[in-house]
């Protein structure tokens, strides 16, 4: 495995070798939106390891993070396209393609690591997968799991949805992201993952929301002093490979891919558990970043956001989608229309 930091042009290409029979080395390329350190990271250098290992070094993983080989929607086409092996983006940036994977971007739908871990490992998780097959030309082949999103601005302490007033929120360019800031009163800024940081950094945009450890791994606590310990969304991010390059694979192949991305799974949550918790500790002690906790429990947010629920039936399959996967978690169906 080698970790690339040179930003080297977008058409990249695999070798493309099919392992089919006679096995041959080569070497395949791998995206990370976030910057090396975060759960991306994690996940994509464990299953690079472990294809490394298991293939008895046959097969190498080349990793371009921080967005070298394109913004996170753009890996999704490069990938569906057989111009690119594989990916680790947040699941916003597959919605796009494959709207019903929005339902685990649905406002407080997934409220915490074991809400995401048993939908996605799940019959739902499995049906998700194959959905993204059909529409985006990419397979998921496993998770990391990075937490709450959190939001942060360079401005002043939120709490309730009001204290938004003012502030240019940046959003990914995600449907459902965008109408949950509306329905909190504001207009928010759809811009890629890969602009943010300088967006912040230039005042284009005065905050954001995004988990403690991605915060961590993108250094945005040098451009953002405040954070909402809010959850809204709980981030996963799935780690793709083309259709394509799947099919060119041999069955034994095929099944020693899979196996790592479970395995390469399993220890992304863990990597969660053990971490997040320092992580938010470093941010506030040694980047001095300042916490506030949501008013009244986060009431008034969770009300306001939830409402939107039903201008997204359409698109995720239907609100008995949306009931089955609370059902999952063991919670009551989403309010009558
Ligand atoms: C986004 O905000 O676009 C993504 O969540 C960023 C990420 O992949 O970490």
């Amino acid at each position: 495995m080698r970790i690339q930091n040179l930003i080297i042009p977008m058409a990249v290409s695999a070798a493309s070798l099919a392992l089919s029979g006679h096995v041959m080395a080569e070497t395949w390329k791998m995206a990370l939106g976030d910057a090396a350190g975060g759960t991306q990271y994690e996940l994509g250098t464990t299953f690079a390891d472990l294809v490394e290992e298991k293939t008895e070094g046959e097969v190498t993983i080349d990793l371009f993070p921080n967005g070298q080989l394109g913004s996170e929607q753009d890996t999704v086409n490069n990938a569906s396209m057989g111009l690119l092996d594989l990916s680790v983006l947040a699941i916003n940036n597959i919605t796009p393609f494959s709207p019903t994977v929005g339902v685990m971007t649905l406002p407080y739908v997934i409220q915490g690591p074991e809400d995401a871990r048993t939908l996605t490992q799940g019959d739902i998780g499995e049906e998700l997968t194959q959905n993204t097959i059909r529409d985006a030309g990419v397979r998921i082949l496993g998770w990391a799991y990075s937490g709450c999103r959190r939001l942060t601005n360079s401005t002043k302490p939120v709490a309730t949805p009001a204290d938004l007033e003012g502030l240019v929120i940046r959003v990914p360019k995600n449907e459902i992201m965008i109408s949950a800031y509306q329905a909190w009163g504001v207009n928010p800024n759809p811009l890629a993952w890969s602009e943010t940081f300088t967006a912040l950094q230039q005042g284009v945009v005065d905050g954001q929301d995004n988990p403690y450890i991605t915060i961590d791994a993108m250094k945005f606590y040098e451009v953002q002093d405040y954070v909402t310990e809010s959850c809204y969304v709980f981030s996963m991010e799935p780690l793709i490979i083309s259709e394509g390059k799947f099919q060119s694979l041999s069955p034994e192949m095929q099944e020693l891919v899979l196996e790592a991305g479970q395995e390469a799974t399993d220890h992304s949550y863990e990597y969660l558990l053990e971490t997040e918790a320092s992580i938010k500790e470093r941010l506030v002690e040694e980047h001095g970043m300042e916490i506030t906790q949501p008013a009244n429990d986060e009431q008034e947010w969770i009300e306001l956001a939830t409402g939107i629920w039903p201008e997204f039936y359409d698109s995720i399959g239907g609100k008995e989608k949306l009931d089955e996967v609370l059902a999952a978690l063991g919670r009551d169906p989403a309010p009558a229309e």
